[in-house]
C-alpha cells in the first residue's frame, strides 16, 4: 500500500470513493453530506489536504485535513476553543472491501507525521457517537471528546480534539 497527498489527477478516484462510502455507510447519519463549497476546495492547498492510500493504483482510503475555518468553526465555537493553529481531520473513509485492515490507521499515522512538521497546534474531529470504527480510530490517535453538536439539522456529532505536540 502506498500513501500520498492527493491532487487534481486523483479527482475521479476520490469522487468514486466518496460515492461508494455514501452508499455503503452502515447508518446514513454517520456521513455528513459534503457541501459544494467544501468540494470546490478539495485540491486547494490552503484549504484542504487529502492523504490517500493506494493499492495497485486504486484509491482505497482517505484522511482529509481541513485548514479553512469554514470547515470547523461551528464545532470550534461550541467547545470554546481559541482560533489559533486549528485544522479539522475529516472525510475519513476506507473502501468497504478493505475495512478493518488498518488502512485508516496507516493514513492517520501519515497525517500525524505531516502535521508534526507544521505550525498547527490543535486537531479537531467530529464523529457520530455510535460510529464505532470512527470513534475507535480517533481515540487511538489521541483524540479526546470535548463536546457535542448537532450539525446541519440532524447529524449528531461528538467533538474531539488532540494537541499536535503533546
Ligand atoms: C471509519 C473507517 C474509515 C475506518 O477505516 P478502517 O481502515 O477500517 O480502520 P482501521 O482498520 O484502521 O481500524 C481503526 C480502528 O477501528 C476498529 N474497527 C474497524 N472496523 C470496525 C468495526 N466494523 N467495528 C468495530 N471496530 C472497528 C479497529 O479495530 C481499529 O481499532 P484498534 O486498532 O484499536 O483495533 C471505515 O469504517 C469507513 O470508511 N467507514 C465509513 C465512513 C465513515 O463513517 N467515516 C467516518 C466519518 S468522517
Amino acid at each position: 500500500m502506498k500513501i500520498k497527498i492527493l491532487d487534481y489527477n486523483d479527482e475521479f478516484q476520490l469522487d468514486n470513493l466518496i460515492d461508494l462510502t455514501e452508499k455503503s455507510v452502515s447508518n446514513e447519519k454517520y456521513w455528513l453530506p459534503i457541501s459544494d463549497k467544501s468540494r470546490e476546495h478539495f485540491f486547494d492547498k490552503k484549504w484542504t489536504c487529502f492523504f490517500g492510500a493506494f493499492l495497485d493504483e486504486q484509491l482505497i482510503g482517505t484522511v482529509g485535513l481541513f485548514f479553512n475555518k469554514n470547515e470547523y468553526d461551528e464545532s470550534r465555537k461550541e467547545i470554546k476553543l481559541n482560533d489559533d493553529g486549528i485544522a479539522e481531520v475529516g472525510r475519513i473513509m476506507c473502501h468497504p472491501d478493505y475495512r478493518n485492515k488498518r488502512v485508516a490507521s496507516r493514513l492517520m499515522e501519515e497525517m500525524m507525521d505531516y502535521v508534526n512538521k507544521t505550525d498547527l497546534k490543535i486537531l479537531l474531529a467530529t464523529a457520530h457517537p455510535e460510529n464505532e470504527p470512527s470513534q475507535k480510530l480517533l481515540r487511538k490517535y489521541g483524540f479526546v471528546k470535548k463536546g457535542f453538536i448537532v450539525k446541519s439539522g440532524n447529524y449528531e456529532r461528538d467533538i474531539l480534539t488532540r494537541k499536535v505536540h503533546i
